[in-house]
């Protein structure tokens, strides 16, 4: 999934308390954003199903939403694969695009967990990205992702204090101001 990580060095934190912090900071980010949109109408995207643990800490949150998950491959146990009418197999940049197209409600939240340990082929990802999810999203619609994203009409929200030691951003989107 990292590809080439040659260029990564040792820190004094451990790989696993490092991974602790991470999954605490999802965990916080996403119940927080869940409470965020409980009154707006509208799906919900995944980008990134990976191994599926906050896929289905949303499906487990979200019981009644369309959770719409997106990956290049499928990593995860068979069990936790959503339904073929809510996967979307193939690089973020082509079927993001294709579903905005088809598409009938505006997404309510999306939880993009795409980051790798090449910053700049993320940077470059991201900035492809961004435009993408943001013509998906709805008014007032949250994004939480564990890369930058930058745009003008996108507020930044302060992490839950819950949150572990671990960079992750949440946005709001304010179409209206944009
Ligand atoms: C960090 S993992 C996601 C982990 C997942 N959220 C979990 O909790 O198990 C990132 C996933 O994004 C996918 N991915 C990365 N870049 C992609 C791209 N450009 N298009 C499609 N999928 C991509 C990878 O295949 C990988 O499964």
């Amino acid at each position: 999934m990292y590809g080439d990580d040659s260029h990564l060095v040792r820190t004094d934190t451990s790989l696993l308390e490092r991974m602790i912090e991470r999954l605490v900071t999802q965990r916080a980010c996403l119940d927080r954003a869940v409470h965020l949109v409980a009154q707006l109408t509208g799906p919900v995207v995944e980008l990134g199903l990976g191994k599926a643990r906050t896929y289905d800490h949303l499906r487990q949150l979200l019981p009644h939403r369309q959770i719409l998950v997106f990956d290049r491959e499928i990593h995860a146990p068979q069990a936790y694969v959503p339904d073929r009418a809510d996967l979307y197999l193939g690089d973020f940049r082509d079927t993001l695009r294709e579903t905005s197209e088809r598409l009938h409600a505006k997404v309510v939240l999306l939880h993009a967990d795409i980051g790798s340990t090449n910053r700049e082929r993320d940077r470059q990802l991201v900035d492809e990205l961004a435009p993408l999810i943001d013509e998906l999203m709805c008014d007032h619609g949250v994004v939480v992702t564990d890369r930058e994203m930058r745009r003008p009409h996108w507020e930044r929200l302060p992490l839950p204090a819950s949150a572990g030691n671990w960079t992750y951003y949440m946005y709001r989107v304010n179409k209206r101001d944009g």
